[in-house]
């Protein structure tokens, strides 16, 4: 670099630094006099005495002339009086293609045992969405790979989907599966509040090296403090914004978007928010429009995302299944009682809904996936009465023909893990389905 070009940079060189004091400590919050600084602010608590160790945490808040500050790490050795340095910026991480088959943590640096090279790209891991006025439409579709998805609930490059499943129903097998067959240039998925065997199961059995090779993973464990759960977030936004950036069709999943919630809760309570709806604060609703609305197209690219929620008891309306399927273009559930009897992956067709496919479809397959839509719906109102026996075969005509279809329809909605489909198979499938009652 040439002596003119270093002057700019000189000029906005930091060339003092601002500190703060420890004065007080109450579970997660750390409270201090100073340093000068805005929330969202990362700022180092220098611990250990003389040693260079330093804890990074980021203003959350203030009360009074304090500063509350909510560590990344577990805390241990603050003691009152304890450095607070500023550094007067948000959260940044570092990006480039580098990250390609690699595990990041919430900060943006590898948990696999190796180092990033020098000259990434720094970016901040909070950003504002695309302007909606410079969005494209999203008119192209998507190939995920999974027959039922591909074909009865099509998805847009750049749409955005909820997965709503309760534990042990197959979201991981499901998001693998799309990870690795899908026709996205690159995936980014980010593994909030898993258990860290959990991560490795994913990693390992679910992605595959296959799998891997075209991902980013972005894993914050259930063990870490809240804000790093709500990092892990921004962090794998960030990451897929940056090759959105670049002109890349990206696949974002994140699993799952309750713990992110539930994060932010934990975070809202102890700076004193309001408690609403099922404990959660008014910022967990706000946080989340904020994080989905940064995925979706813009003039360079687009970022297809799945976010899972976790339903307990399969109860769709409890408030963060509720905000997430305002906020989204469609939304896949995964049935319990689908799993149990063996159909997977268990997606319930009749409960799911792709709100582009309409554009995105031929008229054709359109009709097509009426039909079957029709079909199941007909088959599932008098599932009862058959099971039982006590429906007579010839009372109607349409439930005859109903039966009839439905095991070859659950054939067509049934994939094995290892089977990868493409979505023009799929909807040709899907047409001659509709039209001969057979599986091609
Ligand atoms: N496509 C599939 N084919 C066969 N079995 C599956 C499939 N998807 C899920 N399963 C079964 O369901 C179990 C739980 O799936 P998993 O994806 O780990 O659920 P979750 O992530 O929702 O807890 C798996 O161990 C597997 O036995
Ligand atoms: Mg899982």
């Amino acid at each position: 670099m040439r002596a003119k070009d270093l002057i700019p940079l000189i000029k906005t060189v930091n060339t003092y630094k601002r500190y703060g004091k420890v004065s007080r400590v109450v579970g997660l919050m750390i409270e201090s006099i100073g340093p000068e600084s805005s929330i969202g602010d990362v700022c180092y608590i220098h611990v250990g005495n003389g040693t260079k160790r330093k804890i990074i945490a980021e203003v959350v808040g203030f009360k009074e002339q304090h500063i509350i500050l909510m560590p990344y790490t577990h805390i241990r050795e603050i003691a009152p009086g304890s450095l607070v340095e500023a550094t007067s910026k948000p959260l940044q991480i570092k990006v480039g293609p580098e990250l390609i088959g690699r595990v990041v943590d919430s900060l943006g640096n590898p948990i696999d045992g190796m180092g990033l090279p020098t000259g990434m790209t720094t970016t901040d891991a909070d950003r504002n969405p695309p302007n909606p006025l410079n969005r494209p439409p999203i008119s192209e579709k998507l190939e995920v790979g999974v027959r039922p998805i591909d074909s009865l609930l099509t998805v847009g490059k750049g749409q955005r989907l909820g997965i709503f499943a309760g534990s042990g129903v197959g979201k991981s097998t499901l998001l693998g599966m799309i990870a690795r067959n899908t026709k996205a240039d690159i995936n980014v998925i980010a593994l909030i509040g898993e258990r860290g065997r959990e991560v490795r199961e994913f990693i390992e059995r679910d992605l595959g090296p296959e799998g891997l090779q075209k991902s980013i993973i972005v894993a914050a464990t259930s063990d870490m403090p809240a804000l790093m759960r709500i990092k892990g977030a921004f962090t794998a936004t960030a990451i897929a914004e940056y090759f959105r950036d670049k002109g890349k069709d990206v696949m974002f999943m994140m699993d799952s978007v309750t713990r992110v919630a539930m994060g932010q809760r934990e975070v809202g309570l102890a700076v004193g928010e309001p408690p609403a709806t099922k404990g959660y604060t008014p910022s967990v609703f706000s946080i989340l429009p904020q994080l989905m609305e940064r995925t979706g197209t813009n003039e360079n690219g687009s970022i297809t995302a799945f976010y899972t929620v976790l339903v307990d008891g399969d109860d769709m309306n409890e408030p963060i299944a509720d905000a997430v399927r305002g906020i989204l273009d469609g939304h896949i559930v995964l049935d319990r009682n689908l799993a149990n009897k063996g159909q997977f992956p268990a997606i319930n067709i009749l409960k799911s809904i792709s709100r582009l496919m309409s554009g995105l479809a031929t008229k054709e397959h359109q009709i097509a996936a009426n039909r079957i839509r029709d079909l199941l719906s007909i088959y599932t109102n008098s599932e009862d009465l058959i099971n039982i026996g006590a429906y007579k075969r010839g009372a109607s005509k349409e439930i005859d023909e109903a039966i009839q279809m439905y095991p070859n329809i659950v054939s067509f909605l049934k994939q094995a893990t290892d089977e990868k489909i493409s979505i023009d198979d799929s909807i040709q499938s899907l047409i001659h389905l509709a039209r001969t009652g057979e599986m091609n």
